[in-house]
This record gives C-alpha cells, sequence and structure tokens, in this order.
C-alpha cells in the first residue's frame, strides 16, 4: 500500500477552499492508502498566534478531520509538534538547503513583501524545509494539496534528491522521493469578494470565505452577497468571469455534479437563484460535518485518538530520522540502534 501524507494549519478555521482542495481529497484516499494526516502547529507559529486560541484550533482541526469522515482506525490523525522528529528532522533539511533556494518561495516572497522582511520570523523563510521534513519521514509516495503548495512539493523532491545522491547508494535511495497529487478541480478556490485572491482562512473580510462552521445564516449571506459580474449569464470562464466560475467550481464540488451541468441546469436562471441554490448546498454539506464536530468536542474521544495518533507516527517517523542522522553523521554510532 503507497503512503499518502498531508497537513492543515490550525491558523483559523478551515474554509470551504481547503475543504475542497485538500481534505475532500484526504477522504477519497483513506481506502486506498496509508495516509498520515496531521495538524501543522509547528508551522502556524511562523506568524505570531494567541496562544490559548492556538490551542483551541488544533483540537478544533482534529475534530473537523473526524467530522468529515475521516477514520482514525484507517488514517494516522495526530499533531506536529506532539511527534518531535519532525523538528528535528527540519533542522538537517535545512542544513541541505541553500537560502536562495527558499527565497524563491513564492509564499515567502510575497508574505515577506506583505510584511516587510525586518519584521516576518526566519521560520517564514525556513519553513518549506519543515514541510520537507514532515513528508518525508513517513516515506510518503503522495501529497494531496492545494496548488499553492505546488513549489514546496518541487523542494521536497528537488531535496530528496540531492540528499539521496550525497548520502544514499544507488541501489538503496534513503528517502522516498514524493509525488504531489493536485485534485484537478477545485484546486484553488477563490476569494468570494475578490475574486482573482486565494481564498484563505486567514482573510481579514470575513465575507471573502466561507468557513467550515459558519451557522447556515452566515453561509446564506455570504453567498448572496458573493461578487459576480454584470452579464446575468451562469457561464465557465475564468479570464472574463472568475466571480461565477468559482461559484460553478465550488458548486461542482460540493455537489459532485460536473460544471457542464450545472450550467444547462441554470441556463435560463439569474445569479440571484444560483447562488442560493449553491448557499442551501453548502448548508447541507456542512451541518451534518458541524453536528458531528460539537459531540466530538464534547466527548473526551479526541485525546485518546490524538495520543494513539501521535504513537503510531513517531514510530515510523523515529525509524526515518535515524536513518537520517546516520547518513550525516549525527550523535554516537553506538546509539545507532535506539531510537
Ligand atoms: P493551509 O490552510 O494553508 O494550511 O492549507 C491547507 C491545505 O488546503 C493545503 O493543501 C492548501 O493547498 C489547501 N488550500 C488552502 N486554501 C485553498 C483554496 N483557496 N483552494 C484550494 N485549496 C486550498
Ligand atoms: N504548508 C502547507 C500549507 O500551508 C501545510 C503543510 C505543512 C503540508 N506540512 C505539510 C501540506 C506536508 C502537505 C504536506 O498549506
Amino acid at each position: 500500500m503507497k503512503t499518502i501524507f498531508s497537513g492543515i494549519q490550525p491558523s483559523g478555521t478551515p474554509t470551504i477552499g481547503n475543504y475542497i482542495g485538500a481534505m475532500k481529497q484526504f477522504l477519497a484516499l483513506q481506502d486506498q492508502y496509508n495516509c498520515y494526516f496531521c495538524i501543522v502547529d509547528e508551522h502556524a507559529i511562523t506568524v505570531p498566534q494567541d496562544r490559548l486560541k492556538l490551542r483551541e484550533q488544533t483540537l478544533g482541526l482534529a475534530a473537523l478531520y473526524l467530522a468529515i469522515g475521516l477514520d482514525p482506525h484507517r488514517a494516522t490523525i495526530f499533531i506536529q509538534s506532539e511527534v518531535s522528529a519532525h523538528a528535528e528532522a527540519a533542522w538537517i533539511v535545512q542544513c541541505n538547503t541553500t537560502i536562495g533556494e527558499l527565497e524563491r518561495m513564492t509564499q515567502f516572497k510575497d508574505k515577506s513583501q506583505k510584511n516587510g522582511q525586518a519584521s516576518v520570523s526566519a521560520a517564514l523563510l525556513t519553513y518549506p524545509p519543515l514541510m520537507v521534513a514532515d513528508i518525508i519521514l513517513y516515506n510518503t509516495d503522495l501529497v494531496p494539496v492545494g496548488e499553492d503548495q505546488k513549489q514546496h512539493l518541487e523542494l521536497t523532491r528537488d531535496f530528496t534528491e540531492r540528499f539521496n545522491k550525497k548520502y544514499g547508494t544507488e541501489n538503496q535511495p534513503l528517502l522516498t522521493k514524493p509525488e504531489v497529487k493536485i485534485s484537478k478541480q477545485g484546486a484553488r478556490i477563490m476569494s468570494l469578494q475578490d475574486p482573482t485572491k486565494k481564498m484563505s482562512k486567514s482573510d481579514d473580510n470575513a465575507k471573502g470565505y466561507i468557513s467550515m462552521l459558519d451557522e447556515p445564516a452566515i453561509i446564506r449571506k455570504k453567498m448572496k452577497a458573493a461578487v459576480t459580474d454584470s452579464s446575468g449569464k451562469i457561464e465557465y470562464d475564468v479570464v472574463n468571469k472568475p466571480g461565477i466560475s468559482n461559484l460553478l467550481t465550488i458548486f461542482s464540488a460540493v455537489t459532485d455534479q460536473p460544471i457542464s451541468e450545472l450550467e444547462a441546469k441554470y441556463s435560463n436562471s439569474g445569479y440571484g437563484e444560483f447562488k442560493a441554490d449553491l448557499g442551501e448546498a453548502i448548508v447541507a454539506l456542512l451541518e451534518p460535518i458541524q453536528a458531528n464536530y460539537h459531540q466530538l468536542l464534547a466527548s473526551n474521544e479526541l485525546d485518546t485518538l490524538l495520543d494513539q495518533g501521535a504513537e503510531k507516527a513517531a514510530l515510523v517517523a523515529n525509524k526515518t530520522l535515524q536513518k537520517m542522522k546516520n547518513a550525516v553523521g549525527l550523535g554516537r554510532k553506538s546509539r545507532r540502534k535506539k531510537v
């Protein structure tokens, strides 16, 4: 069975962009792969976080993973900071990565330009090596993510190749080189208020996104206010009609209907009716998830499952970490077998 790893930052409540771009894929994959789904809290602290809110969001994200239907008996669900191999492996990755490579990352360029280099943390630059570490520790074959993570996956692939060449032997590579898995549709859900911008849970304008925990009345209201255009025709045309195209993508992902079918169905309808129906479809998707979520948080099941997840993950991660330490010569040889 091939191995999958993916992670989401607990830096806010996931949006339907996260759901469509990442979580929905996780669900479909858990039957066919050995899956690791991580709550990457160490990534979240690359930008300032309120400690209590971070804790709440970390647990909340774990609850959401389970609430959408991920099965902790099949997939390993855990919190990144509870498996210390991640931070340790990230150090070795950093030592084998150049500043030039990291400065080329568009996400770093965007964030540091927005806030000014003097005020961003050094970890914003060294964050991709932590992501590389996350992935390689589990001998990951496939990483399901949204479009925005493609460059980080390229870095991971380059890293494994370089590390294997430097420290491994030809017939026994040390690290597995992963493939990226981006869903054909919905890999980049855009803001409801500005369809040229990615929908993001950290958007200052809450009208730009639908959070997975938004109440039905809020969802309907945000849908109603979603930006479209003046033509009034429901057709998919990303260049000229980015707003309605984004809504069609969301509708298609949420209801599993092809965009062409939706276009045909709404060919004689106005934006108002279309947006109202989409609002209802999102409510129908999220309501049962929200009910599961609240039930999970009220029980103490979550703690036990996360303990088990971290334990299971650590077994695999520590083995790879030891291999990496041996490769670069860290620690004593006599301790080799101890993990
Ligand atoms: P993040 O919220 O940055 O931790 O992202 C978690 C996962 O959701 C990653 O796989 C992202 O690529 C994906 N993702 C985030 N925002 C979007 C979006 N607007 N559209 C599609 N996928 C997204
Ligand atoms: N960097 C990713 C994001 O912001 C989250 C992430 C961290 C991740 N580690 C990962 C995704 C490993 C996939 C695999 O969305």
